[in-house]
């Protein structure tokens, strides 16, 4: 029998507190299993260290990673998303891998410009979200206007499960509204040290806001959830321990075990026995001393045992999965067997691609991960002309991790990559540097975005590439992308050329 599945993420803006809900969940989940960094050894020490500055300087963590925890019998899988908006492109991928999100929102500040974002794209996804106000131990927005915040920002039904009993200075608690209990702080960090009281005496004034609350907002509906139509929303102090208990029993009881899944021809179900699964992240260089790669997938389908063979659908043999990784403490774990909602590290060397999809028989194709157009664009300037094949290689990776894309042109030499942030620029440049010994600039390139061209009649997509071709370049994988000057350009241009579709997202 295997434990029920609760793989979800955390979307928040930066400084809401998810890393300290992160910490607070793994601890309150018994063991802590840390995952998605593997420490280096010896000479190539640097380069992780290296690369943790650039985290650490900016406070960040440039890195995301699978982190399983079980409790009462229910084994969660958390996919971190990093919360830098330069990284956007990573967690957009990570958010498919999910069946649930958490939301955390900062009281002070209720939704916040990346909180948004994220959530957005959860909604396309139709991803079903619990919200966690944080910080109720600090000053904070009245609790009225967070949850129509919510509500009107996000389109979204709001109801309330719990209810802070004041904050900041005057914090007495936080009341769950179904049992009416309340946890009360104590001592002077006023932490939450277990007290809970039931059907506490309440002054006149909480008593008043409690009752306009629960008429006020729709009672939880489970559908409703389930639709991505309603958040239930929790309240706490992820620092204080404030409403991680609750948080963790409400992922248990309402959120979503593993969903179906889009694909073609037909959507997946957990349920199917053939073992299926799609890459939502590689990642190069996790371990220095080998210059493998790790695949994250998302296994949907099937029980996968270790050793199994499975197919990249559209390009390759069957692989055998000899050394599936599952990511527990800070040691790599071979993994025997995995679930359905499971995520499984698969070394390989550069076979595996963001989006592809493995199964056993190869007739299944996982569908919806996006890429995004970028919005930086810089040429790529090598120093040292001998270094091409390293650059490339160097370029390829990134590409497939997804932390640039790069575009080759039809025309001349220069090599272009294109990012989201320009964070994603200081990453690239250390990187190329410490791990591929590659001594490289960036320089401004004439174009600003792109956009990927296709269309249904093929002589009128090579009309358009021969009367552009200045301005054509190939991606990574030999689609051919329109390199603009600006997103007017994309405007005048898709006019003239009513026959070419120009997309802004591909997806793979
Ligand atoms: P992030 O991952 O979303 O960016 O947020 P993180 O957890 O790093 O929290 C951001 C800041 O907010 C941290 O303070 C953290 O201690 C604080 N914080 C998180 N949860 C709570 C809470 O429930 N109550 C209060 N009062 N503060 C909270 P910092 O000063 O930036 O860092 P640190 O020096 O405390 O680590």
């Amino acid at each position: 029998m295997t434990s029920p599945r609760r793989t979800f993420a955390i979307i928040s803006h930066p400084d809401a507190g998810k890393t300290t809900l992160t910490e607070k969940l793994l601890y309150f989940g018994g063991a802590i299993h840390l995952a998605g960094e593997v420490k280096a050894r010896g000479a190539n020490r640097r380069a992780r260290s290296d690369w943790m500055k650039i985290e650490q300087q900016r406070g960040i963590s440039v890195t995301s990673s699978v982190m399983t925890f079980e409790h009462d019998g229910i084994t969660f899988n958390l996919l971190d998303t990093p919360g830098h908006e330069d990284f956007s492109e990573d967690t957009y991928r990570t958010l498919t891998a999910v069946d649930s999100a958490v939301m955390v929102i900062d009281a002070a500040k209720g939704i916040e410009p990346q909180t948004r974002k994220l959530f957005e794209v959860c909604r396309l996804r139709s991803v079903p979200i619990i919200t966690f106000v944080n910080k109720v131990d600090r000053e904070g927005r009245p609790v009225f206007e967070l949850l129509d915040e919510i509500a009107d920002m996000l389109a979204l039904d709001v109801s309330p499960m719990s209810w802070p009993i004041g904050m900041g200075g005057e914090f007495e608690g936080v009341l769950d509204l179904a049992s009416n209990r309340i946890s009360r702080p104590e001592g002077d960090s006023r932490a939450f040290l277990g007290t809970v009281e039931d059907s506490p005496a309440l002054s006149e004034r909480w008593q008043e806001e409690i009752e306009l609350a629960q008429i006020g907002y729709p009672a939880f509906d489970p559908a409703a959830y389930r639709h991505g139509d309603l958040t239930p929303v929790y309240f706490g102090s992820a620092l204080k321990d404030f409403g991680v208990a609750e948080l963790i029993a409400a992922l248990a009881e309402h959120a979503p075990a593993p969903r179906p899944q889009p694909a073609e021809p037909a959507p997946v179900a957990p349920e199917n026995d053939e073992v299926t699964g799609f890459v939502f992240k590689v990642q190069a260089n996790m371990d220095p001393n080998h210059r493998d790669r790790i695949a994250f997938m998302r296994l949907c389908s099937g029980t996968f045992k270790r050793g199994m063979k499975l197919t990249p659908t559209g390009h390759g043999k069957p692989i055998a999965v000899h050394s599936p990784i599952l990511f527990f403490a800070q040691n790599r774990e071979v993994a025997d067997e995995a679930f359905p909602g499971d995520i499984i590290g698969i070394p390989n060397h550069g076979t595996l691609r963001v989006g592809d999809t493995l199964s056993e028989r190869a007739d299944v194709r996982f569908t919806g991960l996006p890429n995004f157009a970028p919005e930086i664009l810089r040429r790529v300037q090598l120093k040292d002309p001998t270094k091409t094949k390293q650059l490339r290689k160097a370029l390829d990776d990134m590409a497939e991790e997804g932390v640039t894309q790069v575009f080759y042109p039809e025309i001349g030499s220069n090599w272009i990559i294109g990012v989201v942030g320009q964070l994603q620029l200081e990453v690239l440049l250390s990187r190329l540097e410490v791990e591929y010994k590659v001594a490289a600039a960036l320089e401004p390139a004439p174009f600003d975005t792109a956009r990927w061209v296709s269309a249904e009649d093929p002589a009128a997509l090579k009309d358009f590439m021969d009367l552009n071709r200045g301005a054509m370049a190939k991606d990574r994988d030999g689609n051919p992308v329109f390199l603009a000057k600006s997103a007017w350009e994309v405007g005048y241009i898709a006019d003239r050329y009513a026959k070419v579709r120009f997309a802004a997202t591909r997806e793979r």
